[in-house]
């Protein structure tokens, strides 16, 4: 049983603020991702859940009790981190058990915990191996044992993968989604890496200069994401943004001008903004399609870049230089052509001038 809850968290660096009212309530055996871009503060706030920072103002409670002025080794919680240092003179047997040595576990137990976190890592064969005859990745889920071994009630990983190469970081997020179902304990992740975000977790915290912008599950954020901000950040390719005035607002949703298409009404659920504001329309990339029927958004093709499953077509439109569209398959278009590209109304994505999303309507039926 661990529970995680942040109340009111502010932590300032002299005088510079660099978390802002942080407050969240994480589940027992939830793995909650904390996301977002270099400097928004994930590291912060996860050296604060472990206690190796302190906050300036706010609450951490670990199972409902406020652990914030309590010392890391009472609070039941593990860290692993991006730069995992193993003893490069210890086998691999050695380096699991040394958080066993240190609080002196009896020689039985510790053999039988150290088999059981080898055997959940998959490292039984590699015992009496040095840390220097393995893998990366090998070493990152040593660097995982020595803190399994520890049992803890949280487990805390600072982006443990980026060290790792593209093909071994996919093998090893499959490796902790299982070690997570298999451990059946509560976990936060850090990373800025928004595919590892969505791949893994069971609720996505989204950072931005230290602030909260949503926090939900995957599907939720990519779906309805509640500012610009989220919108950007989760999906790849990323969402596209054209700028248009709001024409009118009504219980329908907002109509405007669209590029070429002129005008449109978008289905979404109307928040106050006046006749003529300029409104933020997103659309995603892979909710584009080649027009049928010759009309629909004109995209001058720049670049293209064949995936064999799709085709990642970039290219301006209007006044907006790098637009993209994913179409399916091995698609029937050449660089410097002129496509139409089709979306749906409800595809669509309004924001208003502040970065504040207007909710959609239409929800993809897998989210009724
Ligand atoms: N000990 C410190 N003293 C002063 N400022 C700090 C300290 N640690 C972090 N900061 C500042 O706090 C902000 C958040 O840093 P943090 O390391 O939490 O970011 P991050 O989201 O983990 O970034 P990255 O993805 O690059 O690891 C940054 O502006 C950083 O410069
Ligand atoms: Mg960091």
């Amino acid at each position: 049983m661990a529970t995680v809850s942040l109340k009111s968290i502010n932590k300032w660096f002299d005088s510079s603020q660099v978390l802002y009212d942080i407050s969240i309530d994480i589940e027992d055996k939830e793995f909650v991702v904390f996301v977002g871009p270099s400097g928004c503060g994930k590291t912060t706030l996860l050296r604060i859940v472990a206690g190796l920072e302190d906050v300036s103002s706010g609450e951490v409670e670990i199972d409902g009790i406020d652990v914030s002025s309590a010392h890391p080794i009472e609070r039941g919680i593990s860290m692993v981190f991006q730069s995992y240092a193993l003893y490069p003179h210890l086998s691999v047997f050695e380096n699991i058990a040394f958080p066993l040595r240190v609080a002196k576990t009896p020689k039985a137990k510790l053999q039988e915990m150290v088999m059981r976190a080898a055997d959940i890592l998959r490292l039984t064969d590699r015992l009496e191996h040095k840390p220097g005859q393995l893998s990366g990745g090998q070493r990152q889920r040593v660097a995982i044992g020595r803190s399994i071994v520890r049992q803890p009630k949280v487990f805390l990983f600072d982006e443990p993968l980026s060290n790792l190469d593209a093909a071994l970081r996919g093998e090893m997020r499959v490796e902790l989604s299982k070690l997570h179902k298999s451990l059946n304990a509560t976990m936060i992740y850090v990373t800025h890496d928004q595919v590892e975000a969505m791949t893994m977790a069971d609720r996505i915290m989204v950072l931005s200069e230290g602030k909260l912008e949503q926090f939900g599950t995957p599907m939720d954020l990519y779906h309805h994401p509640k500012t610009k901000f989220v919108a950007g950040f989760i999906g790849h390719p990323k969402m596209n943004f054209l700028t248009a005035s709001c024409l009118s607002i009504d219980s329908d949703g907002v109509k405007v001008e669209l590029p070429a298409i002129g005008k449109q009404l978008l289905p979404v659920e109307p928040i106050k903004v006046n006749q003529g504001e300029e409104l933020e329309v997103g659309v995603r990339p892979e909710d584009l399609m080649l027009s049928e029927t010759g009309k629909g958004l004109p995209l001058k093709v720049d670049v293209l870049e064949r995936l064999g499953g799709s085709t990642l077509v970039y290219g301006s439109l209007d006044k907006y230089p790098n637009f993209c569209a994913m179409l399916q398959g091995d698609a029937n278009v050449r660089e410097g052509e002129l496509v139409n590209l089709d979306v749906k109304p409800a595809s669509f994505h309004v924001f208003d001038s502040n970065g504040n999303a207007m909710k959609r309507r239409e929800v993809p039926e897998i989210l009724k």
